[in-house]
Order: C-alpha cells, then sequence, then structure tokens
C-alpha cells in the first residue's frame, strides 16, 4: 500500500477512536484541516511536473472523497447513539400504572355558605366580601362599642401588630359586624345619586333607597373547644330602610330557617339579650318539632334592631332609617344540618369525615 491508501484508513480509525462529536471534529482537521495531511499533500505538488500533477492529483482527490465519506458514517454513527441514549431517557415506562386522580368536592362548611348565600339572594339581598384584618374602628367603635367599654370582653380578640392610622392596633375581626358600616359606606358611595335626592326630599316623598346585604366569611376569637374554633365562619346580615321592623327580622329568619333546614317543621325563639350595635337585642334559638334534635332549644345566631348610633355612623339619618341586623354560624347550622357533634372535625382537614359529604 502506497500512502495515500493507508492514510483513509488512518482516517478511518481515527474517526472510529472519536467518540463524541467534538472529538470528531478535531480528528477530522488532522486530515482535512489546514495543517491537515491532505493540504500538505497538495501544498507538495508543486514542485511536480504537469503529467505529474495531473495523476497525483486524481489520486489525492480520490483520498479526499474517502476520507469525507468515511468522516460523514461516523458524523450519522454518533448522531445515531446520541438520538438512540436521548429516546432512552424520554422512554415512558407504560407499563406504570396511572395515578389516581380522586375526584374532589365542597368542604361542608362551604356548602353551608352556599346554600346561605343562594337562600339571601333569592330575598334580594345583596352578597358582600370585606377584609379579615381589620381596624379598631369598624369592629368595634363604629359599632357602639368604644374603647374600654366593658362589651369588649366579650370577644376575645386577636391582635395584629400593626397599627392603624388612630393608632390602635388592626385586628382578625371577631365577627363580620364590621361589614355593617363597611357595606354601608360602599353601597351609600356607589349610589351616590340615589341617596342624596332621597336625603335631600324634606317632602319625603321620594322613597330611601334601601340597604340589604349579607357577608360571609371567617372570623377568629381566642376559643377552642368542641364547639368553638379560633378560626370560625359568620355570616351578617342587615336590612335597613325606612321601614324594616323587627316583624321583617322574623318573617326573613324563619323563612331562612324553613328554607336551610328544608322542613317546616321548626320554630324560632328570640331570646332577650345584649350587643352594643343593635337595641333592642336577641339570640335567635330554633326547635325542630320531630327528628333527632327534636325538643331542643338551639342557639343559631344574635340579632337585633341596629342601634341609631350605627345608623348613624354609616351615614344616614337614624330618623328616617331602621332596620335589623344578625350574625349567625354557618359552622353550627352546618353541624346542626348533618348531626356533626364536634366543630374541630370540619378544620382538621381528615378526608375519611370530609367525603362523606360528598
Ligand atoms: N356580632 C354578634 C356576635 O358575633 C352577632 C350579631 C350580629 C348580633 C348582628 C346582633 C346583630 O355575637
Amino acid at each position: 500500500m502506497n500512502e495515500l491508501d493507508t492514510l483513509v484508513e488512518a482516517a478511518r480509525s481515527a474517526f472510529a477512536a472519536a467518540k463524541t462529536p467534538a472529538e470528531l471534529e478535531n480528528a477530522k482537521a488532522q486530515f482535512l484541516g489546514k495543517t491537515g495531511s491532505i493540504t500538505a499533500l497538495m501544498k507538495g505538488m508543486a514542485a511536480l511536473s504537469v503529467e505529474q500533477k495531473k495523476s497525483q492529483g486524481a489520486a489525492i482527490n480520490l483520498v479526499k472523497q474517502g476520507i469525507e465519506a468515511a468522516l460523514a458514517e461516523r458524523r450519522q454513527q454518533l448522531a445515531d447513539v446520541e438520538l438512540d441514549l436521548q429516546l432512552r431517557a424520554e422512554a415512558l415506562d407504560v407499563s406504570l400504572p396511572g395515578r389516581k386522580r380522586v375526584p374532589g368536592g365542597l368542604h361542608p362548611v362551604s356548602r353551608t355558605m352556599e346554600r346561605i348565600e343562594a337562600i339571601f339572594s333569592s330575598m334580594g339581598f345583596d352578597v358582600a366580601d370585606g377584609p379579615e384584618i381589620e381596624s379598631d374602628w369598624h369592629s368595634f367603635t363604629s359599632l357602639n362599642n368604644p374603647p374600654n367599654h366593658p362589651a369588649r370582653s366579650m370577644q376575645d380578640t386577636f391582635y395584629v401588630d400593626i397599627e392603624g392610622e388612630d393608632g390602635t392596633p388592626y385586628n382578625l375581626r371577631p365577627h363580620t359586624s364590621p361589614m355593617q358600616v363597611r357595606y354601608a359606606h360602599q353601597h351609600i358611595k356607589k349610589h351616590a345619586a340615589a341617596f342624596e335626592a332621597a336625603a335631600a326630599d324634606s317632602s319625603g316623598t321620594l322613597k330611601a333607597p334601601e340597604i340589604r346585604v349579607i357577608a360571609p366569611g371567617r372570623t377568629y376569637r381566642v376559643d377552642s373547644d368542641a364547639t368553638h374554633s379560633p378560626m370560625f365562619h359568620q355570616c351578617e346580615g342587615l336590612w335597613l330602610g325606612e321601614n324594616v321592623s323587627f316583624k321583617d327580622l322574623k318573617v326573613v329568619f324563619t323563612d331562612f330557617c324553613r328554607t336551610f333546614f328544608e322542613t317546616d317543621d321548626l320554630v324560632l325563639r328570640f331570646r332577650p339579650s345584649f350587643f352594643p350595635f343593635t337595641e333592642p337585642s336577641a339570640e335567635i334559638d330554633i326547635q325542630f318539632q320531630s327528628g333527632p334534635l327534636a325538643d331542643r332549644w338551639l342557639e343559631v345566631a344574635g340579632s337585633g334592631q341596629v342601634h341609631p348610633k350605627v345608623v348613624r355612623n354609616m351615614g344616614l339619618d337614624p330618623e328616617r332609617y331602621i332596620g335589623f341586623a344578625f350574625g349567625m354560624g354557618p359552622d353550627r347550622l352546618t353541624m346542626l344540618r348533618y348531626g356533626v357533634n364536634d366543630l374541630r372535625l370540619f378544620f382538621d382537614g381528615d378526608l375519611r369525615f370530609l367525603s362523606q359529604f360528598q
């Protein structure tokens, strides 16, 4: 074999030794690069005669083609290996069992909330949402419960390490009642023209626009046992107008309870009570006339006629606006509806318990 023939063989084995595309490019340079063997052979032809140039040139070209062919072949091999590795790495094991997706469902308390919203919406109540971190003014003072008033100790409030503009700390709202004044302000602002027109009408022929809302949500108190959780739910109700009376409260709340529990076999009792923001005030108890809970009085809400000071804090004239408010416990309603006797079960997140309600 002459020098030219061995060159193709040398290239072939150098290419075979290259294990990666980068190594292959290095090997290629030894033969086809600027300082490679083929280039050197070409340069060497300068000294040859025309005849010799012809035959030597043809021979070198053949060798060059041989090396290029070997290079292309090795490139393809390396590309195949790489593709193969990639396919293996990305392979799906179709014999693995699939991951099970368990159908989710609504929490029983969420179901109650939805029921409450649906029932009150059907009675023309708006549904409002408000902050859980509340100012002292909204949670207490605006509700006729000034600083140092003993009624503040009715609620063991959590305070937050942030001070409001008036220097008092924010609180985790201990009830949804701050939504009374908060919503009234929003609502009056939104319908300012109607409220102003009614207020300016001294003849009293323009009927004053009403405020009719429920505000469900989370509330917080330092309290924990079978029937109290530091986080619990409340739903506030408020109906203010020119002629909204305690009778309306009785009708609305009785209707609500009968619809919620899907029975007319149920009576209500309004038991005198005290709240700073209502006067008179009443606890609402219900009693089923049949079934497992029959003959027991069960407390479901606090209520009363909205105190004139609260009406004034809403920016309304208590001589003109009168109405009622109530605050009920959706957690308690859920316990009664499903016959659950420990409130903590609702917040433990145990699916063995929760999935029973789906
Ligand atoms: N906010 C009172 C409570 O948490 C309930 C209530 C609301 C009472 C509205 C009267 C009117 O106990």
